[in-house]
């Protein structure tokens, strides 16, 4: 083997001795077992259980199932090498009531986890409050109730007995910002009110807790004590990539009165014991100052050790006389506000990581005497799982943007200590439910299984070299990597692509001569030069009825799609289209280059993501023809010229009362399977008979009995679709018909099943897999600029026992 050493020593951007890292979640987020030893009822229980809501109804119940796990998750985290890991102490679990009675079972469950955490040398970073009020608190008015504020700290105080012992670092309240905003403001979190006047009351309530609870800590003699806020610099979109580019006055009016809401109307109070003025004027005329008392601001304002910052965008804002302002933000009008242009994560939330860098050194500047730790910084992707492993290039250079935009700050005399990843697991990420993954660690919620992403396991070299690979451009090739494992080069890219082709022995080797060196396949990168990203987006349309999802047709074909597209080395970006948000957002990345090309899976004419798609210039092509409108190119079987055929093949069989059974008409494939059995049927003389069915095994056997109430003597039927024909054949053995002897059945589709019915099912058999492949590989051909024209694949009569 050669031993070719890129990254020497010297090379390394390392960061300070004693610098945390770590990660972090939350209670609610991945405990699960909410009804397990006595936990009380939360405001997110109450709220994920209201119909509409979070996300498909998604609720915190089983989560990670962390709370029975934890001895698993924290070797994970001994395996990545945590140095630190930021966890959540549910209140419910204590406090059931949410005051007076204490749950042991709950608290003995945190005393394990400590104990665990220490025992593999992690260090426990413990929040008392990350937005899981005890629901009996919410019904004596939550936050809006200044009661809460000292229920929290009696709380804190029962925590802090039983952990203090163990835990140094206390982060008293996680963003009350978005508690208050989105919980009371806008009603997007639990508890879901939305007054703006109850937002500001609960902002002052969350941020008393913070002070009282931080006394008693400080009292006990409490190591590190820290508020977590989330802050973010608010930018106008000139100064947004510029910082030194020219603010008008009116602008900086914006910019400043944004800043006041989000950032100093926590920083201030916490670290100086004053609100800033601009934020009074706003709290005094939406809500009166009646909830702010003579001196809370001293109560608030306690010595604390370090500034927690969840940073994941920046604000961006501009002055626009007229505008109406933002509910997130009571008392900004005049002020538009504006997505950042460029690459955004799955959340749609622009990446920026020099903001991070604005945001450090402002902080140590504007507030010297407390230390920084970032508590949280990640990114949702569309994370693929495939040969066993999650490639998520794309989170991987997200958190090494943040590392190095951390490190710039550092470099100019910010305070940081350390740096918590968001989230060590996929987990229940508030109103959008499991859909957005955030973990480093990916989670099969129907399995539990956690399987570490390539971000998590290159965070861990990060933790183990305490700092980034330097040089970029001098960034191992992948022949460096192929020389160091001593294979060929395309080996290494088929392990780095996931291919299960590779031996395990021989992946082993790879992957240890890719984290040695330090390599990282990162797309983003690479898009900067050729404006590729290699990636390409299988879309797949999911109708509101959902019909066809259990169709075994779904599967193969985005399965044989997905194959076509990693064999060319793309990464498969899989995107359901549900709602008209959903379908948007597909359209807004796409047009915005995040995705090379689109396949597409369009089922019903009603789908206007084709037509969309080619409106934006997008290269797509579509497995199936989608409707009529659009001028998508396509492939797709010969699905007329299929049925004419499986009519031709019943008349042979001297059958002359053929009956058919359709599918829903709003999808093109089951249209031309009708138009090709009425021609037939039409040519040859004969009078149609047509039922309806919904593509299921159970609707064709309704089909089939009402064929035989219209006509007695049927003795033939045309299926237009295996599973419906399914259902027919079982139909017609009940109604003592005998097959074929009576009546023959013909169907249509690509399913093995079809071999094993009783009996063996006739089919038309368009090869659905090789439609798939043949699409993509008209995008593909699309992308390297070759000129495509639409295909049709031939549908073959498949004769078996039925006809
Ligand atoms: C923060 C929350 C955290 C997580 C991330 C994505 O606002 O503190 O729980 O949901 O966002």
């Amino acid at each position: 083997m050669t031993t070719t050493t890129v990254v020497a020593k010297g090379r390394t951007l390392r960061f300070p001795e004693g610098f945390v890292w770590g990660a972090a979640t939350a209670a609610y987020q991945i405990e699960g077992a909410a009804r397990q030893d006595g936990r009380g009822v939360s405001i997110w229980d109450t709220f994920s259980r209201t119909p509409g809501r979070v996300a498909d109804g998604h609720t915190g119940d089983v989560a990670c199932d962390h709370y029975n796990r934890h001895r698993d998750d924290v070797r994970l985290m001994r395996d990545l090498g945590l140095r630190a890991y930021r966890f959540s102490v549910a209140w419910p679990r204590v406090l059931p009531e949410g005051a007076g009675r204490v749950n042991e079972a709950g608290l003995a469950f945190y005393d394990r986890l400590v104990d665990d955490l220490l025992e593999a040398g992690i260090a426990p970073y413990a929040t008392l409050y990350h937005w899981d009020l005890p629901q009996a608190l919410e019904d004596a008015g939550g936050w809006t109730s200044r009661e809460t504020a000292y229920r929290f700290a009696e709380y804190a105080e029962v925590v802090r007995d039983r952990l203090g012992d163990r835990v140094k670092t206390w982060l008293t309240v996680n963003e009350p910002w978005v508690a208050a905003v989105l919980g009371y403001g806008i009603g997007v979190h639990a508890p879901g009110r939305a007054s703006a006047a109850d937002a500001f009351r609960a902002t002052h309530h969350m941020l008393l807790a913070h002070g009282l609870a931080a006394r008693l800590l400080r009292e006990a003699g409490a190591a590190e004590i820290a508020i977590t806020l989330n802050l973010a610099p608010v930018l106008t979109p000139e100064g947004l990539h510029d910082p030194q580019a020219p603010v008008s006055a009116e602008d900086a009016e914006a910019v400043n009165r944004i800043d006041c809401l989000l950032n100093r109307q926590f920083l201030d109070p916490a670290l100086r014991g004053e609100y800033p003025r601009e934020v009074l004027e706003i709290v005094e005329r939406i809500a009166g100052l009646g909830h702010v008392r003579d001196g809370d601001l001293k109560l608030i304002h306690q010595p604390v050790d370090l500034l927690g910052i969840n940073y994941y965008t920046p604000c961006v804002v501009r002055a626009r006389p007229g505008a109406p302002g933002s509910d997130s933000y009571p008392g900004s009008d005049g002020i538009e506000f504006s997505g950042a242009t460029g690459p955004t994560t799955a959340t749609g939330w622009p990446i920026v990581p020099t903001a991070l860098t604005r945001l450090l050194t402002r902080l140590s500047r504007d507030y010297p005497e407390v230390g920084l730790l970032v508590t949280e910084n990640g990114a949702a992707f569309e994370d693929v799982v495939a040969g066993g492993r999650v490639a998520d290039a794309d989170r991987i250079a997200f958190i090494e943007g943040h590392l190095r935009a951390a490190y710039a700050a550092i470099e100019e005399g910010a305070d940081l200590r350390g740096y918590l990843v968001w989230s060590l697991l996929d987990n229940f990420e508030w109103a959008e439910g499991y859909h957005k993954r955030f973990g480093i660690v990916h989670v099969d919620f129907a399995t539990q299984r956690r399987l570490p992403k390539d971000s998590a396991l290159w965070y861990r070299d990060v933790i183990a070299r305490n700092g980034l690979v330097k040089d970029r451009a001098r960034r191992p090739t992948l022949e460096v990597v192929a020389a160091r494992a001593g294979v060929s080069r395309s080996t290494v890219s088929r392990v780095i692509n996931g291919e299960g082709t590779v031996s395990a022995e021989f992946r082993e080797i790879v992957m240890s001569a890719v984290r040695e060196l330090g390599y990282v396949p990162n797309s983003a990168a690479r898009s900067l030069v050729t404006r590729r990203t290699d990636r390409v987006a299988l879309v797949v349309s999911d109708s509101p009825s959902g019909a066809r999802a259990d169709d075994p047709w779904f599967s193969t074909v985005v399965r044989a799609a997905g194959r076509e597209l990693e064999a060319a080395g793309k990464q498969v970006v899989l995107r359901l289209a549900g709602s008209a948000e959903s379908r948007r957002g597909i359209e807004r990345d796409a047009a915005a280059g995040h995705v090379d090309g689109v396949v597409l899976v369009p089922m019903f004419d009603a789908d206007p993501l084709p037509a969309a798609l080619a409106g934006a210039g997008v290269p797509v092509a579509s497995i199936g023809r989608p409707a009529a409108t659009a001028s998508t190119p396509y492939v797709d079987i010969d699905h007329a010229g299929g049925a004419a055929a499986a009519v031709a093949h019943l008349l042979e069989r001297r059958r002359s009362r053929i009956g058919a059974i359709r599918g829903p008409l709003d999808m093109p494939s089951a249209r031309d399977r009708l138009t090709g059995y009425l021609d037939a049927l039409r040519a040859a003389g004969l009078r149609p008979n047509v039922a309806l069915g919904a593509l299921t095994p159970a609707s064709g056997a309704v089909a089939a009995r009402e064929l035989l109430d219209d006509d007695p003597h049927l003795d033939a039927i045309f299926v237009a679709d295996d599973l419906m024909a399914m259902g027919a054949l079982a139909a017609l053995h009940e109604a003592g018909r005998r097959v074929p002897g009576d009546v023959a059945v013909v169907g249509f589709g690509d399913i093995e099943a079809a071999a094993y019915t009783v009996p063996a099912l006739t089919t038309v058999r368009g090869r659905m897999a090789d439609l798939a492949a043949t699409a993509v590989r008209l995008l593909l051909a699309h992308l390297d600029g070759e000129p495509v024209s639409s295909r049709i694949l031939p549908a073959d009569l498949v004769v078996r026992a039925s006809s």
